[in-house]
């Protein structure tokens, strides 16, 4: 048994944060933005939001898009580096708000790559009969996580849900592989130290803005352009498919300049790369399945192409996953 993707769904807050509000923020100009981000816009969640309210839109969302009922729900996991609270899960949250109450739910954290490694784990877990339909949700509240006083990370994040509905298949059909990574010797090129065992919270957390994301951006972008190289080509050969045979490549929505140079690496025409993050900044793990939703609302790919996925994170993470849709 496999598993397929039966429905897709998006939510982003209506709320936008531009580069011209930036300009007034910090010392920027949206001339820079553009240029060396391709960022435009980004949705912001109103205070006090929870994560899971972004993940039930979605949620909702790829649903109907399923023509099934929260009720028919086995296994919900949520990608998440921003939950609703430490403890419980953002995906018991959700599982609460959606009433799906017989599904089991846990999160999963690997900061960008969340959707790749929850998409792996759930596919994994219909493979192992643990369950017939699973949703599989990527949401973040970056800009809990943002210091609004560094240019350096304030261009790039914004906030969003994508959600996909996995239902069992015949094996070699739907979600053909999934390839994850990690390196954790390279940690110190992302990461938000605040608010964990090693610094719980308290003044000094607060003080030196401890909570929010540090990023060491030339190196990130170095790791980002070949790690998304190496994964996406394990996918292809792994299918023994080439690069042509893809209709279209969702990589993960960081930089408009890594994902032009992992496009111009793996041979693939800009026509057949999927790009949003002009109106949305990087949202992490609700990255790749808002871009998915989008994709198929833009009528960019049909029933029964091939889709190569491709993402990049904290951690270090990486995946790649081939789908036959
Ligand atoms: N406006 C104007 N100037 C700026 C800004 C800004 N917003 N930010 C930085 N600069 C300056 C720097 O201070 C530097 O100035 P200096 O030369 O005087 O020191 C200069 O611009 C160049 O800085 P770089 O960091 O070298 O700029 P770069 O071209 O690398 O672009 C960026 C920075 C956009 C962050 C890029 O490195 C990038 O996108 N990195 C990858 C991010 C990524 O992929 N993240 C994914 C994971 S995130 C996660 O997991 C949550």
């Amino acid at each position: 048994m496999g598993s397929r993707m039966i429905g897709l769904g998006m939510y982003a807050p209506p709320k936008t944060l531009t580069n011209d509000e930036l300009e007034k923020m910090v010392d920027t100009s949206d001339s820079w933005i553009m240029e060396r981000t391709g960022i435009k816009l980004r949705r912001i969640a109103e205070p006090r939001t929870a994560c899971s309210d972004l993940c039930l839109e979605a949620s909702k969302r790829a649903l109907a898009d399923a023509g099934i009922s929260p009720s028919e729900i086995d296994i919900i996991v949520v990608g998440t580096c921003t939950p609703d609270m430490p403890l419980p899960s953002t995906a018991c949250f959700l599982q609460m708000k959606l009433g799906a109450g017989r599904a089991y739910a846990l999160d999963l954290n690997a900061a960008c790559s969340g959707f790749l490694y929850s998409l792996s784990a759930a596919d994994a877990m219909i493979r192992a009969g643990r369950g017939k339909k699973a949703l599989v949700v990527g949401g973040e509240i970056l800009s809990t996580v943002t210091d609004y006083t560094d240019r350096n990370t304030c261009i790039l994040f914004g906030d969003g849900a994508g959600a996909v509905v996995l239902s069992e298949c015949p094996d070699g059909e739907g979600v053909l592989s999934c390839h994850l990574h990690s390196d954790g010797n390279l940690w110190e090129l992302i990461y938000a130290p605040g608010g964990g065992t090693v610094h719980p919270y308290g003044p000094e957390v607060a003080e030196n803005r401890m909570h929010a994301i540090r990023m060491a951006g030339n190196e990130t972008f170095k790791q980002a352009v070949t790690r998304m190289v190496e994964v996406s080509l394990e996918a292809l050969q792994h299918n023994r498919v080439d690069i042509s045979d893809v209709a279209l490549f969702l990589p993960h929505q960081a930089n408009m300049r890594i994902i032009n140079a992992v496009g111009k690496r793996l041979g693939i025409s800009e026509g057949r790369v999927f790009v949003n993050l002009e109106r949305y900044g990087n949202t992490s793990a609700a990255s790749v399945p808002i871009a998915l939703a989008e994709a198929r609302e833009q009528g960019r790919f049909a029933k029964g192409d091939l889709l190569l996925l491709a993402s990049f994170g904290a951690g270090l993470t990486w995946g790649s996953a081939l789908v036959r849709m």
